[in-house]
């Protein structure tokens, strides 16, 4: 049996009327950036995530980069992160001129270790940003404490995890800022590129729709050096109608998850753990072995699709060989070992089952 990591076209298939009565509008229209469906798609967006103020950028790693710049990050300045994680997260941060300081991963959740952070704070310190990786949210209210303790600003980075909540809040809420990406495999995903800023603070709001739009409040009148990071009409227009389906989604996420966990919990894999104070939202479902590329190579060659995220934690890339930091033994290991396997609304039980007796099957041969 043939399963893909993920299938898009089957979440296509179950919306295509909508979608394209969606983005017919767009075209009977003839506006296509920045009109009033990313208008509707950020009010929209803010109200899911529970802030003030939404503001759509051109992709998630532009979010990352403007909202760095907005809050005043620049050369000279280190901004404390994980190194596990998407290139984007630590990409952004050097894009603006300031260095990556990265602390280790946890064991069980692979998101940052809070334990880490105040030891790695130093006089040029100047934000925390955590990933809330795989669709789990990262212990935001101990990293919104420390934060406040050294007045550094805080940036999620939501990309992986949008609608997932922590202590009943969502991803985006809590930091000065909170960055989302639309790129297709995510579990809110366009046609294309696409990225969103959620923020309460107002006057952070404003700056960033100035800075997306070629430092312009005012066609023409430029007064920063800016970006050209919009998002378009089409994206939002799409975005809007998938949007209505993600508590869904996610929630059949979850529950397939759920059951990966009952049919796989005998096996001699690492499985995922949810923190309690957290809903998570699967964006992956990652399991980990020391045998990890024996398994993926058997799984791909029975049709099951597999992802590796991510084989080089971001402190061991060439670009970051001058920072030396580290050695950061538990995301050393942890990119050895962990791989996802298949997980999407859409997917059946039958599938579910029978990449678990694969797994098992796997195993089992690995053993004798
Ligand atoms: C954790 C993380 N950060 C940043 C990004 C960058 O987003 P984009 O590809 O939309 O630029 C991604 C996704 O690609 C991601 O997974």
């Amino acid at each position: 049996m043939k399963i893909p990591l993920l299938d898009l076209k089957a979440q296509y298939l179950s919306l295509r009327e909508e979608i394209m009565e969606a983005v017919g509008g767009v075209f009977e229209s003839g506006r296509y950036i920045l009109g009033p469906n990313v208008s509707a798609f950020e009010q929209e967006m803010a109200e899911f995530c529970g802030t003030k103020y939404a503001v759509g950028v051109g992709n998630g790693t532009d979010a990352l980069v403007l909202s760095l710049d907005a809050c005043g990050i620049g050369p000279g300045d280190e901004v404390i992160t994980t190194p596990y994680s998407f290139f984007a997260t630590a990409e952004a941060i050097s894009r603006v001129g300031a260095n990556p300081v990265f602390v280790d991963i946890d064991r069980n959740t692979y998101n940052m270790d809070v334990t880490q952070i105040e030891d790695k704070i130093s006089e040029r310190t100047r934000a925390i940003l955590p990933v809330h990786l795989f669709g789990q949210m990262a212990l935001m209210d101990q990293i919104m404490q420390i934060a406040h303790k050294h007045s550094l600003i805080v940036i999620e980075d939501a990309c992986q995890a949008i609608g997932a909540s922590y202590e009943g809040r969502r991803a985006g809420s809590w930091g000065d800022a909170g960055c989302f990406s639309f790129f297709p495999s995510k579990n809110l995903g366009g046609c294309g590129d696409g990225g969103m800023i959620t923020t309460n603070d107002a006057a952070l709001a404003d700056r960033l729709r100035m800075l997306r739009a070629h430092g312009s409040r005012k066609k023409y009148y430029n007064e920063a050096i800016g970006y050209n990071s919009r998002l378009d009409e089409l994206q939002a227009a799409l975005l809007r109608v998938k949007l209505r389906y993600l508590e869904t989604w996610n929630e059949a996420r979850r529950e397939k998850a759920d059951r990966y966990n009952s049919l796989l919990v005998g096996l001699d894999l690492k499985l995922p753990y949810t923190i309690p104070k957290a809903v998570p939202v699967y964006h992956l479902y990652i399991v980990a072995h020391p045998a990890r590329n024996e398994i993926i190579n058997s799984l791909n060659q029975l049709g099951i699709g597999t992802g590796i995220y991510y084989p080089v934690p971001l402190h061991k890339l060439d670009v970051y060989k001058g920072l030396v930091q580290g050695p950061l033994p538990v995301v050393e290991q942890a990119s050895q070992e962990t791989f996802a396997i298949p997980l999407f609304p859409e997917m059946t039980d039958s599938q579910q089952d029978y990449i678990a007796e694969q797994l098992a099957g796997i195993l089992q041969d690995l053993e004798n």
